[in-house]
């Protein structure tokens, strides 16, 4: 119902009456009038007075009411552990392909590699859980996809110079303004979910935790509807997922990121490495030219640029 009231307020731009919402949505106008209290409670900012109702302003979260086609499969929390603990539980008790979990807060948001993912109010916490029919061998692309997609969305959408750092930071400039986490379990030789969670820095002000990393609200001096994003990210993701998730997702990839020809530190959980980046091979794999000439392969581990990251 929030969604059908929204969308009559968003379309009728003025004030309308309690009696033309509830005729038209078939309800008693107690009922319109419990829900618009409820949307005030959420953040909306309805003018309600004898005349009737009027939106003057949205909220930008990610609310389930927001993505009406997506809404049975689009879980959102005020605050969770981590959006991947839910997703995981959801994804183990057989939650279908594309489900979303969005949180607000998370108290032990996780980061690769074992740390800590601080998530300030205003950022966009999300994990999205995939079953898609490949071997495990394979779900490497799906990462790749995920920040391939939202890489060249920022590029389009708010005109920032967004490059993808290897395996797959989103970066502006030097500065990081999203990370990606992926778990996924298989079941014999399928792929039964992969999730990947993602935290991108957008009204929030992280410089405080991590003053390496940037939100979009820094960098574009304005708040930004979360929910706008996620919508969009969503659409394009899934889209290239069910579509396209063979075709030259490497190939792509690469034309987004900054890590090629880079002088690099890698950090893995066993080793510290140093050298050029000097490919990404057909796996996902980064390729390093170590100082004696010779090239060294590296499947995951945090990636250190030597000039400035
Ligand atoms: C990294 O850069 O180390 C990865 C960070 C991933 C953070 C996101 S926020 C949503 C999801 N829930 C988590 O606990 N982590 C991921």
């Amino acid at each position: 119902m929030k969604d059908k009231i929204l969308k009559i307020l968003r379309e009728e731009n003025q004030v309308v009456s309690g009696e033309q919402l509830s005729a038209e949505l078939g309800v008693s106008r107690v009922s319109v009038w419990k829900h618009i209290r409820k949307l005030q409670g959420a953040g909306y900012h309805i003018l309600s007075n004898s005349k009737g109702y009027q939106l003057v302003a949205s909220h930008d979260a990610p609310f389930p009411w927001e993505f009406p086609d997506r809404s049975p499969n689009l879980h959102y929390f005020p605050q969770t552990s981590s959006t991947m603990d839910i997703a995981r539980e959801l994804a183990r008790n057989g939650c279908p392909h594309f489900t979303v979990v969005a949180s607000e807060r998370q108290v032990k948001g996780r980061g690769r590699l074992q740390r800590a993912w601080h998530s300030s109010e205003g950022g966009l916490y999300f994990t999205v859980v995939l079953r898609p029919r490949i071997p495990p061998a394979l779900s490497f692309k799906v990462n790749f996809c995920a920040s391939l997609v939202l890489t060249d969305l920022l590029r389009r959408l708010y005109s920032v110079p967004a490059t993808v750092k290897w395996p797959n930071d989103i970066l502006v400039g030097n500065r990081k303004i999203c990370g990606m986490l992926s778990e996924m379990e298989a079941e014999s030789d399928a792929v039964a979910f992969v999730n990947i969670g993602i935290g991108l820095n957008v009204n929030n002000d992280p410089s405080a935790e991590e003053p390496r990393a940037v939100s979009l609200k820094t960098l574009l001096g304005r708040q930004v509807y979360r929910k706008d994003i996620l919508k969009q990210f969503l659409d394009e993701f899934e889209h290239r997922i069910n579509t396209r998730l063979h075709e030259d997702v490497i190939q792509e990839w690469k034309t987004l990121t900054s890590t090629l020809n880079q002088p690099v530190r890698i950090v893995t959980i066993r080793d510290v490495s140093e050298g050029l980046a000097v490919d990404i091979d057909e796996t996902g794999a980064l390729v390093l030219q170590l100082a004696d000439g010779s090239l060294k392969k590296i499947i995951y581990g945090d990636c250190f640029y030597q000039d400035n990251q």
